[in-house]
């Protein structure tokens, strides 16, 4: 399945859209062709802030559109610089909750210039779907996307 939509992805971040408007795509893309995608978007460090700020996404809004670095999933990515999966977000004690539906997560970082710059943050409905093909996939989409930026 992933193989079948790295060209996909790729033909969007190639197309003549604006960056928000090929982001915006491949959070739809990713969405509907994952089953255990629920939610997907970005996030990007604002500015010079210690704070990230929510890009293009596809899923329910959230009320989080801004979280200081390390607070959650998602801030404690922005510092560690490292792929963060989440079988079961009950059992973590540093986790901004979306939405009730959610029961995993995965946040991968965005590196431009060797520089963690933002993440991809998918959360999914189902307990412990994510596999290190996850990984792979979201390593391959973000630096696709890091050429762009
Ligand atoms: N759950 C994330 C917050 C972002 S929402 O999933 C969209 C976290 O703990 O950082």
């Amino acid at each position: 399945m992933f193989t079948s939509l790295q060209p996909k992805v790729l033909s969007i971040l190639k197309s003549k859209n604006d960056v928000d408007a090929k982001l915006q795509e491949v959070c739809e893309l990713l969405k509907k062709e994952v089953t255990h995608y629920d939610w997907v978007g970005f996030y990007f460090k604002n500015g010079d802030k210690e704070e990230l700020k929510l890009g293009p996404y596809a899923g329910a809004p959230t009320d989080h559109t801004v979280i200081p670095f390390g607070k959650g999933i998602c801030g404690q990515v922005a510092v560690s610089n490292q792929n963060f999966v989440v079988p079961d977000v009950k059992a973590q004690d540093n986790y901004i909750a979306c939405s009730i539906t959610v029961k995993s997560e995965i946040v991968v970082p965005l590196f431009v210039n060797g520089k963690n710059i933002g993440q991809i943050d998918i959360d999914s409905n189902t307990l412990d779907p994510f596999t290190e093909d996850d990984e792979r996939f979201l390593e391959f989409v973000n630096g696709e996307v890091a050429k762009i930026l």
